[in-house]
């Protein structure tokens, strides 16, 4: 449980086609823009899903300017439903929205940065380069930015990336490996990444990062979830502290179907990060498609916890609810 987000009546003052597969919205909150947001920070956008209403974090990308809120959405067919439902957002068209929040900010004190991208991962991190290009102006901190993507017209923002970074801008195309381990032993004492993107790439980062033995609060990262092994599909759980089986459909997290069902529950960020919601697995039959990037890939491979306001399962799970009343 978390305290009640304040909603703002907003209008959808633009759109604009990034990539055959992201789309990018102005926002215009009705009371308008009361301040700044940081690098990193994010908005929460109320959107009719599956015939409800539910939730979706979207990064701010760029700087403030005081008047609207600019997010980019990628289309994702096999999701549970919120991108195709922005997607259908027009000019004129209005929406709720939260104050903006942040859970990834930016330390402007490290020697160099290393800043990674993958596909809309970019998102939160345009802000970002635009702030280190000028502290490197200022300061001579060493930026350099990993931006990849499955091909060259789905990297958004490149050409404003180009422009604010030069050639400490570096793109990859398709899906090799990027050699984090030597981008990573490239860095001074002292650097910083910063990186977001799909699960497999954040856990190729923190493996690379983790095998390094530096501190691990210089490597931040964010995520958004959605990008699992298998496709979105419903599937069973059981929860036999209160008596209850339910079907978790497609258009719906773990968490969602839980609290729909009565079952209180913990959480915070509903974004994989903070292993709030992580709840105990008591049994399984099937498999557990992890999304988050809090529990360790040991802890993954044991299917003992899923943190529930992300990941997912194929066929049925038995879990505890971690919430406890006393
Ligand atoms: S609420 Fe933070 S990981 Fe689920």
């Amino acid at each position: 449980m978390k305290s009640e987000i304040h909603w703002m009546p907003a209008r959808i003052a633009a759109v604009r086609e990034l990539t055959p597969t992201v789309r990018e919205f102005l926002i215009r909150p009705d009371s308008g823009v009361a301040s700044d947001h940081e690098p990193g920070a994010h908005l929460q956008v109320q959107v009719l899903a599956g015939g409800r209403m539910q939730t979706r974090s979207y990064s701010l990308v760029g700087e403030p300017d005081g008047q609207a809120w600019r997010i980019a959405v990628k289309r994702l067919d096999d999701g549970r439903g919120g991108s195709l439902a922005m997607w259908k957002l027009a000019v004129g068209d209005r929406i709720l929205v939260s104050e903006p929040q942040s859970h990834f900010s930016l330390d402007l004190n490290a020697p160099a940065y290393l800043v990674v991208a993958g596909g809309i991962g970019i998102t939160p991190l345009v802000f970002m380069a635009r702030r280190l290009a000028a502290l490197a102006q200022r300061s001579g901190a060493s930026v350099r930015m990993l931006y990849g993507a499955r091909s060259r017209d789905e990297l958004a923002y490149l050409a404003e990336l180009q422009e604010v970074l030069g050639d400490r801008l570096v793109t990859h195309e398709g899906s090799a490996p990027i050699d984090f381990a030597g981008e990573i032993a490239r860095l001074p004492a002292g650097a910083q990444v910063y990186t977001c993107g799909p699960v497999p790439m954040l856990e190729a980062v923190k493996q690379a990062w983790s095998s390094s033995a530096r501190p691990l609060a210089d490597l931040r990262f964010e995520t958004f979830g959605s990008s699992g092994r298998l496709p979105t599909k419903s599937f069973r759980v059981k929860v036999p502290r209160h008596s209850l089986e339910i079907e978790v459909p497609a258009n719906a997290t773990l968490l969602e179907a839980l609290e729909a069902a009565g079952v209180q529950t913990l959480w915070d960020c509903r974004r994989g990060e903070c292993g709030l919601c992580a709840m105990d697995v008591t049994a399984l039959e099937g498999e557990i498609d992890h999304r988050d990037v809090f529990l360790s890939e040991h802890e993954k491979k044991g299917n003992s916890r899923i943190c529930a306001c992300v990941s997912r399962a194929v066929g049925t799970l038995t879990i505890d609810s971690a919430y406890r009343p006393d």
